[in-house]
C-alpha cells in the first residue's frame, strides 16, 4: 500500500516496527530473529484453463491443493483468526490463476472505483516477487465487489520505496462470488470466493524471470486478508471506531508488515503435481536468512547511531554463524551504504553460492539459480 494513502495502517506498522526492531543493539545481546521457514506450494499446470467467474468449480481446481489456513500476520502468539481463509494456485501458458475462499458471516464491500485503497474494505491481497530479490514486486488487492487495486513496488517501503499506483495489469481477469448476501446485515453469510487470472505478459517487464515460468521455476508469493470489526446497527455495516484491522496471512511474519518479501512463500510451477512429492525447501534459505539478519541489525543500529556499522562486532553478530552450512557474513561499507555477503557451502549436489544483501534490502545470489 502506498505510504501516501495508507496512513493508519502504515503508521500502525511503523509504530510496531519501531517498537519491536529499533531497540539499540548491544554487543552483549545480539538481536535474534527466528522465523519459521517460508512455506512452499507446488502449483499444478491447468491443461484446459480456468473460467474466471468467482466460483471455484472448474475441474482444474480439484487438482490444486489448498494452502494451509491463514494465521495472524504477527505469528502464533496472537489469537487464531476467527474465520478461515485459504487459497489455491494454478498456471498455464497465459495466466497465473489464484483462487481464495474467505469464510465470512458478514460479507460487505463499499469501494467500486478501480485502484481505490481496497484494504479500507475487507479484502484479499496477493504479493508476487518473481526473482526473490526483495525488489520489483507486484501487489493486487480485491474486495467482495470485485474492485481491484493493482500496484508495482520497485523497492519496499521500509527502504524508502514508493508504490507505482499507475501500474496496471492489462488483461487481468477477476471475479468474486458471495455465498450469502452482500451488504445485508439482516442475515448471516457463509463466505466469499475470489478467482483471478493474472496474465504473465503483464508481469514480464519487471519479472526478471522467464514468463510463463518453466516447470520447476520458483517464485516468491504471499497472500493476506484484511478484516475489519463491524457492527450491524441501523441496517448497515459500520466499522467499529478506533479498532485496527486484523491481518491474516498464509504464514506469520512477526510484524504487521506484508512488505517483507524475504518472508514470503515459494510457489513452484510444475507440469504435473504428484501429491506425495514434498516441497523441497530453498537450499539458499539459511544464507538468505543470515544476510537478512545483518540487514535488520544494520537498520536497528542506524536508527540509534545515524550511521551504518562497519563491523559485525558492532552489530553483536561477531560469533560463529547460527545458520546451517553458512559461513560468517563479510560486511563492507560501500559508498553511502553497505554490502553483507554470506557464503553457502556446496552440499547435497548444490553449488557453493554467495548471497549478498545491500542497505536497501536487495538480495542477490551468485551464481544464480539456472
Ligand atoms: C459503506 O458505505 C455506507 C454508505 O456510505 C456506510 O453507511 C457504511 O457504514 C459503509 N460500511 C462500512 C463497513 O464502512
Ligand atoms: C506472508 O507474509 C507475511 C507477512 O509478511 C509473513 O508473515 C508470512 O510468513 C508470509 N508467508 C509465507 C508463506 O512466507
Amino acid at each position: 500500500m502506498p505510504s501516501s494513502v495508507t496512513s493508519c495502517r502504515f503508521l500502525a506498522r511503523l509504530v510496531l516496527l519501531v517498537s519491536t526492531i529499533a531497540p539499540p543493539v548491544s554487543a552483549a545481546e545480539p538481536r535474534r530473529e527466528t522465523s519459521p521457514a517460508p512455506k512452499g506450494y507446488l502449483c499444478p499446470h491447468a491443461p484446459a484453463g480456468v473460467t474466471v467467474d468467482g466460483r471455484l468449480d472448474d475441474p482444474a481446481w480439484a487438482d490444486a491443493p489448498w494452502t494451509d489456513d491463514f494465521v495472524d500476520i504477527e505469528g502464533d502468539h496472537r489469537p487464531r483468526p476467527q474465520f478461515r481463509t485459504r487459497a489455491k494456485l494454478l498456471w498455464d501458458e497465459d495466466y497465473f490463476y489464484v483462487a481464495a475462499e474467505l469464510e465470512e458471516p458478514h460479507v460487505w464491500a463499499n469501494l467500486t472505483a478501480h485502484d481505490s485503497v481496497i484494504f479500507q474494505d475487507n479484502d484479499f491481497e496477493i504479493f508476487i516477487d518473481p526473482d526473490g530479490d526483495n525488489h520489483a514486486y507486484f501487489e493486487v488487492e480485491i474486495n467482495a465487489r470485485n474492485t481491484e487495486w493493482d500496484l508495482f513496488l520497485p523497492i519496499p517501503y521500509r527502504d524508502g520505496g514508493r508504490a507505482v499506483d499507475s501500474w496496471e495489469i492489462p488483461g487481468l481477469k477477476s471475479a468474486t462470488h458471495v455465498t450469502g448476501t452482500l451488504n445485508d446485515p439482516s442475515d448471516r453469510d457463509r463466505s466469499w470466493t475470489v478467482e483471478l487470472a493474472i496474465p504473465w505478459r503483464a508481469l514480464a517487464g519487471h519479472a526478471n524471470r522467464p514468463t510463463p515460468p518453466h516447470p520447476g521455476d520458483r517464485w516468491r508469493v504471499n497472500f493476506s486478508r484484511v478484516e475489519w470489526d463491524v457492527t450491524t446497527e441501523g441496517g448497515t455495516y459500520k466499522k467499529v471506531p478506533g479498532k485496527r484491522e486484523d491481518n491474516w496471512v498464509w504464514s506469520p511474519q512477526g510484524a504487521v508488515d506484508m512488505h517483507r518479501p524475504e518472508r514470503w512463500g515459494y510457489v513452484e510451477f510444475r507440469d504435473r503435481v504428484v501429491r506425495s512429492t514434498p516441497f523441497r525447501p530453498d537450499p539458499t534459505g539459511p544464507a538468505r536468512d543470515a544476510a537478512m539478519e545483518v540487514y535488520h541489525a544494520q537498520k536497528a543500529y542506524r536508527a540509534t547511531h545515524k550511521a551504518w556499522a562497519g563491523s559485525l562486532a558492532a552489530l553483536g553478530l561477531a560469533g560463529a554463524s547460527r545458520f546451517a552450512g553458512v559461513g560468517r557474513p563479510v560486511l563492507r561499507l560501500v559508498g553511502d551504504g553497505f554490502e553483507a555477503s554470506v557464503v553457502l557451502d556446496a552440499r547435497n549436489g548444490e553449488p557453493r553460492r554467495t548471497v549478498t544483501v545491500r542497505q536497501d534490502s536487495r538480495l542477490t545470489v551468485e551464481p544464480s539459480v539456472p
